[in-house]
């Protein structure tokens, strides 16, 4: 197991309280608290741009846009109070160890030597239960035992501000406190909702639940963030007052507190629990087959109102902790099979994230799973973000990619969108899921054919659905009929890197495009449609003939494909080759695959291997693919690379997929 060792003290806060976490199996650029949604995804900063390290206690965590999601720890400890969590301004504890799963990110803490804490912020990912996976909520569990073997009178105080309830801070919020089946709960929400509506990428609707056992020895408060938790710090415990002053979110702040009073604390470990989360009855607006409305959230189908959802959830810990491990130890067991622990560093850092840019919607018999492109422009169900997260769907549940094409499907069949290529998103902003009726999206023609062809006989060959197939064939048509016309030498047109510029016969488009008629020649086939079937595959099969000549630069050693024809001394990461793997098309000649592999760690920089010949910076997702179909050497080039940048990176927000392979950032 590879231990990061902070040697850089870069925070004056870090370094005046000589803390030295180990960070296992990497210190990630931001880490992970509660990564559920588009909505409910905040984060710890650590790279050194802006952030302290990875250190829980002495930095506010943040929402992804890097806004404060006030959330504050503290304990008492024989009548001295730490902070273990937030920067509210007080004597703090030491971390010694902080650790991430798929689901959870879990801290050690030393407290004055005297007690030892465990925190863990658990998000759940559990791909075969909608049920659980529906629900919008995050799991803090918080343990102490003793550390020096003495007893030691304990308490353990959490709160969470009102900044989670809207991107505006001048905006009035309003909260409530009730218990419910052994739950206690502060409710808060933005006093005037505005449905579906955003403000710093922050939701302006629904409701947050912050939860904690109703037990003995459980006091709380709502009021002045200043006197919850100076109340706290002077007295180990709460007054169980309303503030009802409802006011705006940074008007003498409010906070909502809980505090657990543990009593003697012994070497055998207690805990306390905390969940938190977000309900919204109706989450997206949608343009589909039967006309625009709202959809509602998923988990409105399994319970009757937001505290049933909030009470299942904060009881459901241990059966929810039992699941979670057991996708833990499945995505651990597989990496560290398939390319060793530096693997699982990448692979365990990225599955809350993938899953935390989606949300199940709809019924339980017409369910839709919707994506934000994130920290981007917002648009939903991307079809070229979808793409690179195909992988991760298909390895846990294929029925994701599924319900994720749905809408894109029903909007375009039902006439929505008027051009004759595949539509780039669902919606210019999430979560509105208007579509494009004038067709104006962001064009990237010959990538979205060749992704929602790839992508949907992936997810027929995984799921044994050629029924699928068969209800989308005549789309599905339209499409390669547009990748047969534009595929061989493709048109002065954007990629999914739409950031690196428009290009005329870029090789590596081309070849998504020649990959997705080959698949629609499975499709056909798989769908009865023969005569179909044997045209694609001959079309297929010339044009990549032609590709070879006009996309490989032979008279270099080593040999590779060139950025875009002709141009010989360009280079870029050929990564659509992925999917004709993936696929198991054989459409592309094994001999291309080994020039690439051979190729590539010829030009890898100290982080990786540039996109192309444009720029030093690359994309983490396409190295992933390139790997992917690499040697085992030159795969493991490309992870431990990015390994390494994720440990040393000075970016201090969520695992970004476009960094520089030179400086990191
Ligand atoms: C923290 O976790 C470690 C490792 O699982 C365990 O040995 C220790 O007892 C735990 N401490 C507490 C306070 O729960
Ligand atoms: C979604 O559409 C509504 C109008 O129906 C609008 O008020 C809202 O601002 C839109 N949301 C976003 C994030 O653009
Ligand atoms: C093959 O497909 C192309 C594009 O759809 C079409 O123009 C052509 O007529 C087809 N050829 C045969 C023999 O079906
Ligand atoms: C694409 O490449 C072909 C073959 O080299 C060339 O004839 C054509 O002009 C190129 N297209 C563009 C738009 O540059």
């Amino acid at each position: 197991m590879q231990l990061w060792h902070f040697a850089l003290l870069v925070s004056s806060f870090v370094a005046s309280v000589g803390a030295q976490s180990t960070f296992t199996p990497a210190r990630p650029p931001a880490l992970p608290l509660a990564v559920k949604s588009p909505y409910l995804s905040t984060w710890l900063n650590a790279g050194s741009d802006g952030g302290n390290g990875g250190y829980l206690a002495g930095e506010w965590p943040v929402f992804w846009g890097n806004q404060i999601t006030g959330w504050c720890g503290l304990i008492r400890v024989d009548g001295a109070t730490y902070t273990w969590m937030g920067l509210p301004g007080s004597n703090t504890v030491t971390q010694t160890a902080f650790e991430y799963t798929s689901t959870k990110s879990i801290f050690t803490m030393d407290v004055g030597g005297k007690v030892e804490m465990n925190i863990t912020f658990m998000s759940p990912i559990t791909p075969d239960d909608f049920k659980r996976q529906s629900l919008i909520f995050s799991y803090l569990n918080v343990e102490v035992s003793s550390l020096d073997g003495n007893d030691h009178d304990v308490q353990v105080y959490a709160d969470i501000s009102a900044e989670w309830v809207s991107g505006d801070r001048g905006t009035t919020a309003q909260w409530d406190y009730g218990t419910t089946d052994g739950v206690a709960y502060h409710k808060v929400w933005r006093q005037t909702q505005l449905a579906f509506s955003e403000i710093n990428q922050q939701a302006e609707w629904g409701y947050w639940y912050w939860s904690t056992d109703a037990a003995n020895g459980m006091t709380h408060q709502s009021g002045q963030d200043t006197v919850v938790r100076g109340q706290f710090s002077s007295n180990g415990a709460l007054t169980n007052e309303a503030d009802t002053n409802y006011r705006a979110i940074n008007n003498a702040w409010p906070v909502f507190g809980f505090s657990s009073n543990l009593g003697t604390v012994n070497s055998s470990p207690v805990s306390t629990l905390f969940s938190l989360g977000l309900t919204q009855d109706e989450a997206i607006q949608y343009e589909g087959s039967s006309g625009y409305g709202p959809v509602p959230s998923l988990w409105k189908s399994y319970f009757t109102t937001d505290v049933d959802a909030v009470t299942f959830f904060h009881k459901d810990f241990s059966d929810s902790s039992a699941l979670a491990s057991s996708f833990d130890s499945k995505v651990a067991t597989e990496s560290i099979a398939v390319a060793g622990e530096e693997y699982l560093t990448l692979t365990s850092l990225s599955a809350r994230q993938a899953f935390g840019a989606t949300q199940l919607c709809g019924t339980e018999s017409k369910t839709y799973l919707f994506l934000k492109e994130i920290s981007s422009d917002g648009n939903m169900n991307t079809v070229d973000v979808v793409f690179p997260a195909y992988p991760i769907f298909l390895y846990s549940n294929p029925e994701f990619l599924k319900l994720v094409l749905d809408p894109l499907f029903e909007n375009q069949e039902a006439g929505h969108y008027p051009q004759s290529y595949a539509m780039h998103d669902l919606g210019s902003n999430y979560p509105n899921a208007t579509g494009h009726n004038d067709g104006n999206d962001e064009a990237m023609p010959l990538e979205e054919c060749g992704n929602m062809i790839i992508m949907t006989l992936a997810y027929a060959q995984k799921a044994g659905d050629t029924d699928y197939l068969s209800t989308h064939y005549t789309l599905l048509k339209k499409w390669v009929s547009y990748l047969i016309d534009e595929a061989l030498y493709p048109a002065n047109q954007i990629s999914t890197d739409d950031f690196a510029g428009s290009l005329a016969n870029q090789t590596n488009l081309a070849l998504k495009g020649m990959i997705g008629i080959q698949a629609m020649s499975v499709i056909a086939k798989e769908t009865g449609h023969t005569a179909d079937a044997a045209n694609y595959s001959r079309i297929a099969h010339d044009y990549i003939n032609q590709w070879q000549t006009l996309a490989i630069n032979k008279n270099v050693t080593p040999a590779h494909t060139t950025l875009s024809y002709g141009d010989e001394s360009s280079h870029g990461l050929l990564y659509n080759l992925f999917a004709d793997a993936q696929l198991g098309l054989n459409l592309v000649p094994q001999y291309v695959y080994k020039m690439q592999s051979d190729f590539y760690p010829t030009v890898a920089n100290r982080y990786g291997v540039p996109l192309d010949t444009r720029h030093t910076y690359t994309k983490g997702d396409w190295e992933c693919f390139a790997a992917a179909v690499a040697s085992a050497d030159t795969r493991d080039l490309f992870i431990k690379d990015l390994a390494t940048w994720v440990n040393e990176t000075p970016t201090n927000r969520a695992l970004t997929d476009l960094y520089d392979t030179g400086s990191g950032k």
